[in-house]
């Protein structure tokens, strides 16, 4: 049995957490949706009670923290089913929320359920531009609703804000609307480019000084505000010297799982199309992390390319992002192209700067409409 333990351990440490996307279905519209470009129709949802076997099957593996997301989790009907089974599994929840579809009942069930944490995402520092980006009017008001019904619960919020050309100058308000939102965390990510957002790249790509400006305000405000507000910051690297360490690793930390079941080591996996991806209906998640082929893809070292290969910082960064190397250098085993090793930097860095430049009129692609 200890055997059976070490060989396991040397495939992969057990993961910390899932992500459960228990709905591609959401009322908002967002241009940079992480979700795939086809979404997943409800009728082909995990049903509750496959959720809760998903949950105990994690709990076994060693997940410690669940995120319940989507899509907009709360369309999810049985959504406070869904916590409580979370709870029974003994897993930390955290809710990955637009705001939209709760009300104060749910909420208090949700938290009599067992809900430790909510993830609140704002997409603009006032309605207007909320609204104009969440493509839907009116959410800007519910989420400061929600927000302040959360504060007087105490429960710990973090504020997700994903950052883009048409919303960097407004970082320091960003802050600011955090700190009165009474979060204690505020999670600023640059637009990844995977999904909806390639679908939008030339309206959110930032420019090079716009990136340098916010990494530069970060760290001040990081600063400042210590013990007050953490900022987590994911900075793009369009521009930088290293790619940053995707996922901490490709099958190393966490597992998504998608509305239907298919359990992915990354949330835009599928961009990759060698990769094919088991499901929890069909095969008990301990084989899927340990033995899958899709899992197994790009841990170690093995499988990657010079200048990887030979390079000191493989064990680092982990050569970069896999879906990034897909998209830019059509092979998920190059080095990711944001690094400067990489022979396809120049043509990356042209990409976004074409991008960036390309003018400022928005016309959002909104996710699925
Ligand atoms: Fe990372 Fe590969 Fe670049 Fe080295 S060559 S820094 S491992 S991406
Ligand atoms: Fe998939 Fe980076 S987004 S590995």
């Amino acid at each position: 049995m200890a055997d059976e333990k070490e060989r396991l351990q040397e495939i992969a440490p057990p993961p910390m957490a899932m992500l459960a996307e228990v709905t591609h279905r959401c009322p908002l519209a967002c241009p940079y949706c992480s979700n795939p470009l086809e979404l997943k129709a409800a009728a082909q949802e995990l049903s509750t009670e496959e959720w809760a076997d998903a949950f105990r099957q994690a709990a076994e593996l060693g997940v410690l923290h669940l995120h319940l997301s989507g899509g907009e989790p709360a369309s999810r009907r049985d959504i406070v089913e869904l916590v409580s089974a979370a709870q029974e599994a003994d897993l930390y929840t955290n809710l990955i929320t637009s705001g939209i579809g709760i009300n104060e009942k749910r909420l208090d069930a949700m938290v009599d359920a067992g809900l430790k944490h909510i993830q609140l995402s704002i997409q603009g520092v006032d309605e207007e531009t909320a609204d104009l980006v969440g493509g839907y009017k009116g959410g800007y008001k519910r989420k400061l609703q929600l927000a302040e019904w959360i504060g007087a619960r105490g429960i710990p919020l973090t504020v997700n804000a994903v950052c883009h050309r048409t919303n960097m100058a407004s970082i320091p308000e960003m802050i600011e609307l955090a700190l009165t939102l009474g979060a204690g965390r505020l999670e600023i990510a640059t637009v990844q480019f995977h999904g909806w957002a390639i679908e939008n790249r030339s309206q959110l790509m930032p420019t090079r000084e716009q990136v340098e400006a916010t990494t530069q305000l970060v760290e001040d405000e990081r600063k400042r505000l210590e013990g007050k507000l953490v900022i987590d910051y994911v900075p793009a690297d369009y521009y930088a010297t290293y790619p940053k360490a995707c996922l901490g690793g490709w099958g190393r930390i966490g597992i998504n799982v998608d509305p239907t079941g298919r359990v992915l080591p990354c949330h835009a996996a599928e961009s990759i199309p060698s990769l094919e991806f088991e499901n929890i209906r069909e095969k008990n998640l301990h084989d899927i992390w340990y033995h899958s082929s899709s899992f197994n893809a790009f841990r170690g070292t093995d499988w990657m390319q010079e200048p990887c290969r030979s390079c000191d910082r493989r064990l680092v960064d982990f050569g970069g992002c896999r879906c990034q190397a897909m998209a830019i250098a059509g092979d998920a085993n190059a080095a990711d192209p944001a690094c400067h090793k990489s022979p396809l930097k120049d043509k990356m860095v042209e990409m976004a700067n074409t991008a960036a430049n390309s003018g400022d009129k928005i016309e959002f692609v909104y996710r699925g409409r």
